[in-house]
């Protein structure tokens, strides 16, 4: 039985030309612009790559930049899909198997998030520390090839403490949050907000989970940074809206830039 979870090989060595990438990084909602700060390449667009899916969400540029961070060559892929958009596990992960099948062993998954911790301000980077997968989805279902990875996978420690260790090393301020994936597209409800507190979590969003369970299930480091574009329902006053999700997410995109180049530059 073949995994769908397995890495895609090829595809982004015919797209970049090049074959010798060691890190991945996805950035989410409003983030896009980080890209550029991080290579100075030009971008290749998700439909130039064979079997990429392409994001139909605003602020989702849906590129992929592809060049060095200090000595380490990285791709930088600008816009994910959601499961949210009736996407299969499969897309939601391709990325993420497409850099592991051309080489890369350190993924990094950014996420704009609603923050329910109150001691983690709007427009602020947190490190992922752990999450609750609450999306009632796991990459892992169905046909499992040993060969590929654990059918029964070890998830206690998803977010590599070293990584973390070395963005802290970048940005001494930094804390560090549980990132509740949910399935979305809906906002949370204000009961729903104060549950995922009371289970745990410091933030909520609608994505990365299963991308960061597909990729230590290939058996790569995960790092992963939620910026709070917003206080979740509920903590805020106001209705939630996808224009200030976008809006808090450029931002903070600058801070985020200055720790990504430390922590690739630094891998
Ligand atoms: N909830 C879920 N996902 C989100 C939020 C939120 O408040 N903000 C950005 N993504």
């Amino acid at each position: 039985m073949t995994s769908p979870q397995a890495p895609v090989p090829a595809v982004i060595e015919k797209a970049t030309g090049r074959s010798d990438w060691r890190a991945a990084v996805v950035l989410g909602s409003g983030l896009s612009e980080v890209a550029a700060g991080l290579v100075g390449s030009e971008p290749i667009s998700f439909t130039d790559i064979e079997g990429m899916p392409g994001s139909g969400v605003v602020g989702h540029a849906g590129a992929l930049y592809a060049g060095d961070v200090g000595t380490t060559p990285t791709l930088i892929f600008a816009g994910r899909v959601h499961l949210y958009e009736g996407r299969s596990l499969e897309e939601v992960t391709y990325p993420i198997r497409a850099a592991i099948g051309a080489g890369c062993d350190t993924i990094v998954l950014t996420n704009a998030a609603g923050g329910i911790n109150e001691s983690h301000p709007v427009g602020e980077p947190v490190l992922i520390a752990d999450h609750l997968n609450l999306t009632g989805r796991t990459p892992l279902f169905g046909p499992n090839d040993d060969d590929v990875g654990p059918r029964f996978l070890d998830l206690s420690e998803v977010y590599d403490r070293s990584l973390r260790d070395l963005a802290r090393s970048v940005d001494p301020e930094l804390k560090e949050g549980v990132y509740a994936g949910l399935l979305g597209p809906t906002y949370e409800t204000p009961a729903e907000v104060k549950m995922l507190r009371t289970l745990g979590a410091d933030m909520v969003g609608m994505s990365t989970v299963n991308e960061a369970i597909a990729a230590r299930y290939l058996g790569v480091r995960v790092l992963g940074f939620s910026i709070i574009s917003n206080q979740a329902a509920g903590i805020s006053p106001t209705p939630l809206a996808h224009d200030e999700v976008a809006e808090a997410g450029k931002k903070a995109a600058l801070r985020l830039q200055t720790i990504l180049k430390g922590v690739l530059a630094g891998l």
